[in-house]
């Protein structure tokens, strides 16, 4: 009898919290006619996808582009109402320059969305083939690069009270590969975490993404490979001699069945997080984007670490084989 009164409120409560959530998300906000939304990293990916995407809703978007044919090939594929720039996110000095020109596209208005979507990925590998200038080159674009424009960028946010959208991952909850990717995404998770509290004063929401594995150029298993066979090359024989000859194959095809596997090609789930961070009425905090990160990685997160030391212990190859005689 009382088992039965205790299941029957916890389902109840259960349905209360999900119907919430789902009138919650439902809300959305108007007059994106009026809004700009500046997105970095627009050359591929998500940040290319994104950009057309709101183009077409009819947000006045502004999308900084790495090289001039990501602008151009961007620009052609989008309304004339879509402005394209240039801007590398580690020189301070380009940012101050797309602050300027966002700044006299916006006016009073103030600037309604921030996307912070530029990323790099490489080099990925065993950590003993790093040097300290392969994590400082990921760290520069994902964590200090993110910062700078979050730093130049936010007086046109407080201006309009807008929507600061900090992309991270999955891997920002779980350290899977050695590399500086990894840290940076702990690093914007943090970064965000911190902002999300000193903002909520100035009426401005920070939502975080937290992609899964996407087919985008950060999970092309031949790039990483085509690197980590630069990082192999330069290693000292030291540390060769401690590595099978044939463990970068391994590695490979252990990551050529798990991209395979796990990356999905629908890059607009993404996008779609992205979206109702930028025009919902109640963003949510984080956004776990594909079957993957909220199937496998974010409740593996919530683990004990030995645990994920275990799963990873098994997809991961040996470095030699071991031979007991
Ligand atoms: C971006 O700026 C850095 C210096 O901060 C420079 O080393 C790098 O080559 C630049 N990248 C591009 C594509 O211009
Ligand atoms: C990878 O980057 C190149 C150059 O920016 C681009 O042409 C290509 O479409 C990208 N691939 C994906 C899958 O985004």
């Amino acid at each position: 009898m009382l088992s039965h009164l205790a299941l029957t409120c916890v389902l109840l409560l259960v349905t209360f919290f999900v119907a919430r959530r789902f009138v919650r998300d439902s809300h959305k906000l108007d007059g994106f006619t009026q809004k700009h939304v500046f997105i970095t990293g627009c050359d591929s990916g998500f940040g290319n996808l994104l950009a057309r995407q709101l183009d077409r809703k009819g947000f006045k978007v502004i999308a900084a582009c790495l090289t001039e044919k990501g602008a151009a090939d961007l620009g052609a594929a989008a309304s004339p109402r879509l402005k394209t720039l240039l801007m590398n996110v580690t020189d301070s000095a380009s940012i101050r320059r797309a602050v300027e020109f966002v700044s006299r596209e916006v006016g009073e208005r103030g600037l309604w969305g921030l996307v912070n979507n530029a990323g790099r990925a490489m080099p990925i590998g065993p950590t003993d083939w790093m040097q300290l200038e392969d994590f400082t080159k990921v760290l520069d674009v994902n964590l200090l690069g993110l910062i700078d424009v979050t730093l130049q960028f936010l007086p046109l946010l407080k201006k309009a009270r807008g929507r600061l959208v900090n992309v991270a991952s999955v891997l920002g909850r779980l350290s899977l590969t050695g590399g500086g990717y990894c840290l940076s995404k702990y690093g914007v998770e943090a970064f965000s975490d911190s902002t999300r509290r000193d903002l909520h004063k100035f009426g401005i929401k920070v939502s975080i993404i937290e992609p899964g594995f996407f087919k985008t150029n950060i999970t092309n298993s031949d790039l990483i490979s085509a690197d980590l066979k630069k990082l192999w090359a330069r290693l000292p024989q030291e540390t060769k001699s401690s590595y099978d000859a044939t463990y970068i194959e391994k590695y490979k095809h252990m990551q050529d069945f798990y991209l395979g596997f796990l990356c999905n090609s629908d890059i607009s789930k993404v996008t779609r997080c992205m979206e109702h961070a930028l025009t919902a009425r109640y963003p949510r905090t984080r956004y776990g984007a594909g079957w993957d990160a909220k199937l496998i990685w974010i409740p593996l997160s919530y683990c004990p670490s030995f645990v994920v030391d275990f799963i990873m212990s098994v997809l991961l190859p040996l470095p030699k084989t071991v031979r007991i005689n």
